[in-house]
């Protein structure tokens, strides 16, 4: 191996030995220590913390800024998410417009404007929001909701400062007698702070919302993993969202609302004593405002009453009325065991808010064409004491493969519609099926491999439903699977939010809810092969019975009255062993 000039070389196998033979000074120069070689004194001068702004500049990957097209979809992605959290939070009808521009005449730099009819942001705030990472409102409560890090915005703002130079713009009006203001932000990466400048200005008929416009460096390309399939996913998983894009090019798409019904409104809960960690116990034991440790269970957690705190501080030798401030590190490792070993009920459900499958049906019907619609949606269960729910649907059969029996009998295939859109989600017959994973209603678009719901949908025998599927894969045909994950926390592989974590309880979920959904098409999918095959069987007797006749008339010597006699005779025998 060759050692690049002014590069250590690690791989020398027996350094003694080197030092030890007779070399020329010039080597023997090399091992002094050098201007460079450092000790403790001059290491500690350089060691100093690291804000989080300057981390995420050099790893800008994490948060799925890895390449210029994903980078749009990102920035386009965390902006639509929080208008819409906001919106839901606020009960408002979310009305969502996303515009991208090109700046000039680049191909390579765009704006991207997100504006919302949601509640708006206070003054005071828009700088934190859009200027400072890891500061949000979501971080802390334990509610479903679409945003959980309090990253998503200021990474895209930061990500667009980095690429063009230019400061987040935004204007927000927290209501409707409220003071509407024009907002440039731009961060200060080594104090992870923003700089703001703000200024008062009329939004005419507005009442109230946001609007975020970001100047960054990308790419735009249709198709899959494109924009606009990103939001025409995030239509199928948000019915009551109505979404109005303009691309690049000034063609506007509109998704318009297939129900008035927002979400059902989620309440905060506490944590379950069930899936808190031994650290998080003593942080929350050290800043509990209760006196005593009985009144610490019952007030900082879920589901503890009298009887069960009573049981815990029993089971753990602690007494209830002691301060829980004056508690040693092993009382508390004590009362983590005694909870762990403590039968307790199951989380509050009214934290989550499942799509339901009337709705998940909605959704596929608006945006996905299809001959068969079903839907699962799961009771809320618990991972690490988080409550999660787990809901499949799927769209099956293109019109244009599909065969339908009239009321004849006649079996007939149905005219193929052309889609007018180019981002179809269904694939073609011979094709893997398609999957599309949602984590509390966000569509995820990348890392499906690495996704708990990609992982479960391939260990599925989807032959047991009537589907091809060869070994290690997705199955094959004309279908589309559509897997909604909906948490408090959703258990995200990296800060970027695209792939689920595989904990045991979700997989177990994902398999119980897709086995359900499975066996419902199954039906649908044996009733469609009988047809196709009378449908073949069919064909030959149409194929067959000019060629059989014509060569019993010449061996026959029949006339014409005869010919008509045999060829219906043949019809009659060939549709009997057809229903046999
Ligand atoms: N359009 C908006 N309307 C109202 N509030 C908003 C809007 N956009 C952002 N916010 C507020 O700004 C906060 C920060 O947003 P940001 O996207 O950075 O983090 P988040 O949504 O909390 O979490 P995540 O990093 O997972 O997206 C949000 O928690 C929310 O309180
Ligand atoms: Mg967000």
């Amino acid at each position: 191996m060759s050692t690049a000039p002014g590069q250590q070389d690690l791989f020398a196998t027996e350094p003694n030995k080197m030092a030890d033979a007779k070399e020329p000074k010039a080597a023997k120069e090399k091992e002094k220590p050098t201007k460079s070689a450092e000790n403790a004194e001059t290491m500690a001068k350089r060691q100093r913390e690291i804000s989080v702004s300057e981390f995420f500049t050099k790893n800008r990957h994490l948060l799925g800024f890895d390449s210029p097209r994903k980078a749009l979809l990102t920035a386009v992605k965390e902006a639509v998410d929080n208008s819409l959290d906001a919106c839901e939070e606020a009960r408002i009808q979310p009305d969502v417009k996303v515009k991208i521009a090109r700046i000039g005449t680049s191909e390579k730099q765009f704006t991207i404007t997100v504006e919302d009819n949601g509640p708006g942001i206070v003054a005071t705030q828009v700088g934190n929001v859009f200027g400072r990472l890891l500061y949000g409102s979501k971080f802390h409560r334990l509610r479903q909701s679409r945003g959980q890090q309090g990253i998503g915005i200021s990474a895209a703002g930061m990500y667009g400062l980095l690429t063009t130079g230019n400061p987040v713009r935004v204007k927000s009006k927290p209501g409707k007698k409220a003071q509407a203001n024009a907002f440039e932000i731009t961060i200060d990466t080594a104090k992870n702070r923003p700089d703001v400048v703000q200024k008062p200005f009329d939004w005419g008929e507005k009442d109230h919302g946001t609007e975020v416009s970001i100047d960054l460096e990308g790419e735009y390309r249709r198709g899959q993993k494109s924009v606009e399939e990103f939001l025409k996913l995030m239509a199928v998983a948000n019915p009551h969202v109505y979404l109005h894009y303009t691309d690049p090019d000034g063609n506007v798409t509109e998704y318009q609302r297939a129900t008035k019904e927002l979400p059902q409104e989620v309440e905060e809960i506490k944590p379950h004593p069930h899936g808190v960690e031994l650290g998080v116990l003593l942080k929350m034991v050290n800043e509990s405002e209760n006196r005593t440790v009985s009144a610490f269970l019952q007030e900082d957690f879920s589901r503890v009453g009298p009887t069960v705190a009573k049981e815990i501080c029993e089971k753990a030798g602690v007494k209830p009325d002691s301060n829980p401030h004056r508690l040693e590190t092993s009382d508390v490792a004590k009362i983590k065991a005694a909870i762990d070993a403590t039968k307790i009920m199951a989380p509050p459900l009214s934290c989550i808010a499942p799509i339901g499958e009337e709705l998940i049906i909605t959704g596929l019907k608006k945006e996905v064409e299809a001959d068969f619609y079903v839907a699962t949606s799961r009771k809320p269960v618990v991972y690490r004491g988080h409550p999660f729910a787990i809901e499949v649907g799927i769209a099956y059969g293109k019109p244009g493969d599909t065969l339908v029996m009239t009321d004849s009998g006649k079996i007939v295939e149905v005219a193929t519609k052309k889609p007018d859109n180019a981002e179809v989600l269904m694939g073609a017959a011979d094709e893997p099926v398609r999957l599309i994973r949602f984590a509390n209603r966000v569509p995820l678009v990348f890392q499906q491999s690495a996704c708990a719901i990609s992982k479960a949908v391939i260990d599925t025998n989807w032959k047991n439903y009537g589907l091809q599927q060869p070994r290690g894969a997705l199955p094959i045909g004309p279908m589309v699977i559509f897997v909604h994950f909906a948490s408090v926390w959703v258990p995200f592989t990296s800060e970027a939010k695209e792939a689920i974590a595989s904990y045991d309880e979700i997989m177990e979920e994902l398999r119980l809810a897709l086995m359900d959904a499975g066996r419902k098409l199954g039906s649908h999918v044996r009733k469609g092969k009988k047809l196709a095959n009378e449908f073949k069987k069919r064909n030959y007797i149409e194929i067959y019975i000019p060629h059989l006749v014509v060569a019993l008339k010449d061996i026959l010597k029949l006339d014409e009255k005869a010919v008509t006699k045999a060829r219906d005779s043949l019809t009659v025998v060939l549709e009997k062993s057809r229903k046999l």
